[in-house]
C-alpha cells in the first residue's frame, strides 16, 4: 500500500519523471499524492486529494528541480485527504512513508511532551516527529535513524530529505520494499522497480534495518550500526513485455489479452524437454502435506491446485487464507511442504506467514512474480512467474499464471508418485505447448462477452456456482466481478446453495457456473435447473457441447485436460467482468477502495 518514489539527478527537472514514476505507482494506492523538492535551497511540498492526475495538474514544471521524493497514498491512519496526504514535514525533516507505525500513540504521548503538535491524523507524521526530535538532539542523521529504528515498531519504507542537505536522499527499510535504481547522473528510489522501468533496469533493493543516502553520484547502505554494506546489483530482465497500456484503454484488459504469451513464457522453461523440463520443478515427494497460502487471487489460485493435487496425486493439500494461517493451530509437521503465491511478493499476511514457516524451520516454496521481493527473502526457493509487471488492480494474468505453474508442480508431483502414468504426463505437457492458442480461443468470444455483459450490467446481484475444480473458479470468477463491475457477487458449491442461498434467486439475477468434469457436470446442470426456475439468468461456461440448451448461455471452451481447464474457464469471467465494468463506467484500473499490494495486516 502506498507508492514511493525519488529521483537525485545531476541534471534538472526530475519533475515530469517524478510525476510518471508515481502513476505507476498507482496500483499501490491513489487516494492522495504528494512530492517534496528542492529549489534553490528552499523545500517545497505540493499536496492534493485524488490521484496524481490532481497532483500534476498543481506542479509546475518549469521549475528546475534535481531532487525530489513523491508518495501516492492509500489511507491506514487518518482520512483520505490533503492533510493526510504525504509528505509530511516536521522541523528539519520531511518524510514519505509506506507502512504502519504500530507504536504511534505511543510515540505521540512522548512527543507532545516535549511540546509537538501534529496537523495530520497519520502514524506518519508522528514518525516524522519522533525522527525529528532525534535530529535535533545531535544533528548526525546516522545516530537518528540508529535511534529511529531501535525504537520503532511496526512496518516502514520511508525517504527522508532534511533542510539545507540538497545533495541527498536518506532511505529507511524494514519489512515493507524499498529499491534503488541506478542510472546515469541520477538515483532513483522506489517501492518497486515498474516506477523507474522508463530509466532503468538496475537496482539495489534494501534488507529490514538497512538505511541508506544516495545522491546523484553515490549510493551507500548501511546496517542499522551504520557499517557500509556492499550489496548486489540486480538487472530486471522483462522477456518481451510490452510495458505501458499500449494500445488498451484499460491495463486490465491489456493484461487479460496478453495471458497467452505471458503463460508460455512462465511455464516454457517446463515444457520445451518435456518430462526431463517438468521434473526441473521442485520434488514433493518426501511430504505428507501440501499448505498453500495466500490472499485474494493468490489464493484462489491455490484452490485449483489443491483440487488437483487431491484428485489426481492422491496427495493431501490444504489452503489457507494467510490472514487465517497465522491465528490458528495448522499441525504442522515436518513432512508438510508450505507454498506461498504472491504476484507482489509483499502482501503483509503472506510475508508473516512465510516467516512463521521459516521460525518453525520447515520447508517452503515462493510462487511470485516480483523478482528480489520481500517473500522471496523468507521462503526456501521461488518459481517466478515471468508475466511482467501487473498493474491493474484486479488480477488476472497473474492469476493465470500461477494456475498454470501449479498445474505443472502437480503434474511432475503425479509424475513422480506414479499416480499419473508418462504417457498421460507427455500427452497434458503437448497441450500445455498449445496453450496460447487455447487461450487465444476464448479471448476471442469479445462479442458473447459483451453481450452477457449487457445482460447483467444492471444488476445489483449475482452467483457463481460450481462444483470441485468449478468451484474453486466460481470464487475467482466471483471475486473479478465484485471489484471492478461493484456488483455483488457470491460463489457458491453447486450442491450448497439449497441450503439457504437460493432464497436469494430472484428473476433475472445472473447466475455463472463452468461445467469441466464429466463426472460432476449432470449434477451441475441440475442445480442450474434449480436457479433457472426460479428466474435466474444463467451462463454456463463448459467443454461438453451435449450442455448447449436454450434455457441458458453456453460458452464453449476447448476440451482439454482438466490441468488446463481452470485457465481457460477464468478467461471468459475475467472479459465479463471487465465488459461489464466498462458499461457501469467504473475505474476499472484503480477501483475504489482497493489497492493492488496490501503491505498492511
Ligand atoms: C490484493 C489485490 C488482489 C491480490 C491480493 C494478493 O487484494 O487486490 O488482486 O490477489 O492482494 O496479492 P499478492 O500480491 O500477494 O498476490
Amino acid at each position: 500500500m502506498c507508492g514511493i518514489v525519488g529521483i537525485v539527478s545531476k541534471k534538472y527537472n526530475i519533475l515530469p519523471s517524478l510525476i510518471d514514476g508515481l502513476k505507476n505507482l498507482e496500483y499501490r494506492g491513489y487516494d492522495s499524492a504528494g512530492v517534496a523538492y528542492f529549489i534553490n535551497n528552499n523545500l517545497k511540498i505540493i499536496k492534493e486529494k485524488g490521484t496524481v492526475k490532481n497532483l500534476e495538474n498543481k506542479i509546475d514544471f518549469k521549475e528546475k528541480v534535481n531532487i525530489g521524493i513523491a508518495h501516492t497514498r492509500w489511507a491506514t491512519h487518518g482520512n483520505a485527504n490533503k492533510i493526510n496526504a504525504h509528505p509530511h514535514n516536521v522541523n528539519h525533516i520531511t518524510i514519505v512513508h509506506n507502512g504502519i507505525i504500530e507504536n504511534c500513540n505511543e510515540l505521540k504521548k512522548d512527543l507532545k511532551d516535549y511540546n509537538y503538535t501534529f496537523k495530520s491524523n497519520t502514524d506518519t507524521e508522528i514518525a516524522c516527529a519522533y525522527l525529528s526530535y532525534c535530529y535535533d538532539q545531535n544533528k548526525n542523521i546516522h545516530m537518528t535513524i540508529e535511534r529511529f529504528m531501535d525504537k520503532v515498531k511496526g512496518s516502514y519504507a520511508i525517504a527522508l530529505l532534511i533542510d539545507n542537505d540538497d545533495k541527498n536522499i536518506y532511505l529507511l527499510k524494514k519489512e515493507s520494499p524499498l529499491i534503488i535504481g541506478l542510472g546515469k547522473d541520477t538515483n532513483y528510489i522506489a517501492s518497486d522497480i515498474t516506477a523507474i522501468l522508463n530509466y532503468t533496469n538496475k537496482y539495489i533493493s534494501l534488507d529490514d534495518f538497512q538505511y541508506a543516502k544516495v545522491n546523484y553520484k553515490d549510493i551507500l547502505v548501511y546496517n542499522k550500526s551504520g557499517d557500509v554494506l556492499k550489496k548486489k546489483i540486480n538487472e530486471y530482465k522483462s522477456k518481451n513485455i510490452v510495458t505501458g497500456k499500449a494500445h488498451y484503454k484499460h491495463y486490465m484488459l491489456k493484461e487479460i489479452i496478453e495471458q497467452k504469451k505471458v503463460i508460455s513464457n512462465t511455464i516454457f522453461p517446463y515444457l520445451e524437454k518435456g518430462i526431463k523440463s517438468l521434473l526441473k520443478l521442485p520434488n514433493l515427494t518426501k511430504y505428507n502435506q501440501i499448505n498453500i497460502i495466500g490472499c485474494g487471487s493468490a489464493m484462489h489460485a491455490g484452490l485449483v491446485a489443491k483440487y488437483l493435487f487431491r484428485e489426481f496425486t492422491n496427495t493431501k493439500c490444504e489452503v489457507f487464507l494467510a490472514s487465517e494461517f497465522r491465528y490458528q493451530n495448522n499441525f504442522l509437521t515436518t513432512d508438510t511442504f508450505n507454498i506461498f503465491i504472491s504476484q507482489s511478493g509483499e502482501t503483509a499476511d503472506t510475508l508473516q506467514a512465510a516467516k512463521l514457516i521459516k521460525e518453525k524451520k520447515l520447508d517452503s516454496l515462493g510462487i511470485i512474480n516480483a523478482k528480489e521481493s520481500s517473500i522471496t527473502k523468507v521462503v526456501d526457493t521461488s518459481l517466478y512467474i515471468e508475466v511482467g509487471p501487473e498493474i491493474s488492480v484486479a488480477s488476472t494474468k497473474a492469476y493465470s499464471a500461477q494456475v498454470a505453474i501449479l498445474a505443472l508442480l502437480v503434474l511432475s508431483h503425479g509424475y513422480r508418485n506414479k499416480t499419473i502414468s508418462s504417457k498421460q504426463t507427455e500427452s497434458i505437457i503437448n497441450e500445455f505447448k498449445k496453450i496460447n492458442v487455447f487461450i487465444n480461443k476464448m479471448s476471442n468470444k469479445k462479442d458473447q462477452y459483451k453481450m452477457i455483459a449487457k445482460k447483467i450490467y444492471k444488476e445489483e446481484h449475482a452467483f457463481y456456482i460450481g462444483r470441485g475444480l468449478d468451484y474453486a473458479l466460481c470464487m475467482e470468477g466471483s471475486l473479478k466481478l465484485k471489484e471492478v463491475s461493484y456488483i455483488h457477487s457470491e460463489a457458491y458449491a453447486a450442491g450448497e446453495l439449497k441450503h439457504g442461498a437460493i432464497s436469494l434467486i430472484n428473476k433475472n439475477m445472473p447466475v455463472f457456473s463452468s461445467a469441466t468434469n464429466d463426472k460432476l457436470n449432470s449434477k451441475t446442470v441440475s442445480n442450474l435447473e434449480e436457479v433457472i426456475s426460479r428466474g435466474a439468468n444463467v451462463f454456463l461456461i463448459t467443454d461438453d457441447k451435449n450442455l448447449i440448451d436454450k434455457s441458458y448461455e453456453t460458452i464453449i471452451i476447448p476440451n482439454v485436460s482438466i490441468f488446463l481447464k481452470g485457465i481457460l474457464v477464468v478467461i471468459p469471467y475475467q472479459l465479463i467482468a471487465y465488459y461489464t465494468a466498462v458499461l457501469k463506467g467504473t475505474n476499472i484500473d484503480k477501483p475504489k477502495n482497493l489497492a493492488k499490494s496490501v503491505t498492511v495486516e
